[in-house]
């Protein structure tokens, strides 16, 4: 079953091929890093226009690199939510065109779910073809010469190493995104049940604003990564919060806090802010607290298998300290189908195809989808 997938909810152009809902053919990223930078966060108005430049040679580029043609494509999957509404609107409306013009059939696709399923994808040296297609300007193209240096559990450039496994069901999810934080019981295919989630700011946003009060770049996850990596993470305690009653929801604002004030003691102390220790000090307690409620919730429900998703996954921190305190399979996604991806989005449009999902021409964007 081959699919194109297509994302355009925040600030990535993305569209990727996808077969048996595993195995990535192509996967296309125009990235707007460099766009939002200067704003230090996403500008909804301007990643709408540039979707729309990007969008079709993206697409056009996927399709190369899988040397796939329309006709060998059995869906078009596409995320309708959640996300900024300007944003989704341009994927949507390009896949209901080309569902349309091509005779295709539609299947929408929720983007924490999509998240989810870059855990089921292979990228390495079986992946069905190796496209040579330059890559113009800020688009970066996956192709077999970039996966040696995409580490993660499915590097398979020797045949000899046995295809990786699926995620076995029940599993226990945690989705660290710039806009979710979240605790899921998978119990099979679009069998979820919602665990804990955030009470404030989601985990990549914490990491965001946190970088911004010491003077680093957006987005800031892997700014902070970096200044954490010269620092101290015990030089200075942060608080991990807990949410009374709630043992498996998360809260990041009193952290968030924590971080200013410490900003503002070093300058009023008349010394340089402590970059690094502070960056290394709130990494230290976004983990503590990641990790924390991962194994609450595995003292709760049945699992077969640990899996995390989403932007903060790519997190080197994050996933050693889990690797370290979970003693079940842990499931990461290589790093390049951390961050957001239309590869994700075809294998989980490729599961729900399969379960029988079709979507009309008259699917509309959901910016607050939940899970
Ligand atoms: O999943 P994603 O690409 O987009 C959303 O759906 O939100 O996640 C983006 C988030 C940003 O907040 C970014 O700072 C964070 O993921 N992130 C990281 C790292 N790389 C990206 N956070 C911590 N460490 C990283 N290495
Ligand atoms: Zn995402």
């Amino acid at each position: 079953m081959l699919v194109l997938g297509i994302e355009t909810s925040c600030d990535e152009t993305a569209a990727a091929v996808v077969d048996d809902g595993r195995i990535v053919c192509s996967n296309v990223v125009a990235s707007q890093v460099e766009l939002h930078a200067r704003y230090g966060g996403v500008f909804p108005e301007m990643a709408s226009r540039q979707h729309i430049r990007d969008i079709t040679p993206v697409i056009e580029q996927a399709m190369a690199v899988a040397r796939a043609g329309w006709d060998d494509l059995d869906a078009i999957a596409v995320t309708y939510g959640p996300g900024l509404a300007g944003s989704l609107l341009v994927g949507l409306n390009v896949a209901k065109g080309l569902a349309m013009a091509r005779g295709l059939p539609l299947v929408g696709v929720n983007h924490m779910e999509g998240h989810l399923y870059s855990n089921w994808l292979h990228v390495g040296g079986r992946m069905r073809v190796a496209g040579d297609v330059s890559a113009p300007g800020a688009v970066y193209t996956l192709g077999a010469d970039d996966v040696a240096t995409l580490g993660g559990h499915d590097l398979l450039t020797d045949p000899r190493v046995p295809w990786p496994d699926d995620p076995p069901f029940p599993h226990l999810l945690l989705t660290v995104s710039g806009g979710h934080t979240e605790l899921v019981h998978v119990r099979g295919h679009g069998d979820y049940a919602l665990l804990g989630a955030t009470r404030d700011d989601a985990a990549g946003e914490a990491f965001d604003k946190a970088a911004r009060m010491l003077g680093l770049a957006y987005p800031g996850g892997p700014e902070i990564e970096r200044a954490a990596a010269g620092g101290d993470p015990d030089a200075i305690r942060f608080p991990v919060a807990e949410v009374a009653g709630s043992p498996l929801d998360f809260s990041f604002s009193g952290l968030k806090t924590a971080v200013l004030r410490q900003v503002q003691a070093d300058e009023a102390a008349g010394h340089t802010v402590r970059v690094a220790d502070i960056a290394a000090g709130f990494q230290a307690a976004v983990v503590r607290a990641l990790v924390g409620r991962v194994r609450r919730a595995l003292s709760t429900v049945p699992a077969k298998a640990v899996l995390i998703a989403g932007g903060v996954s790519a997190n080197t921190a994050l996933r050693d300290a889990l690797a370290e305190a979970v003693d079940y399979p842990l499931f990461i996604p290589p790093l390049a189908l951390c961050t957001d991806n239309a590869a994700m989005i075809a294998a989980a449009g490729s599961f729900a195809f399969a379960r029988g999902r079709r979507d009309g021409l008259d699917l509309e964007v959901a910016p607050g989808l939940g899970m």
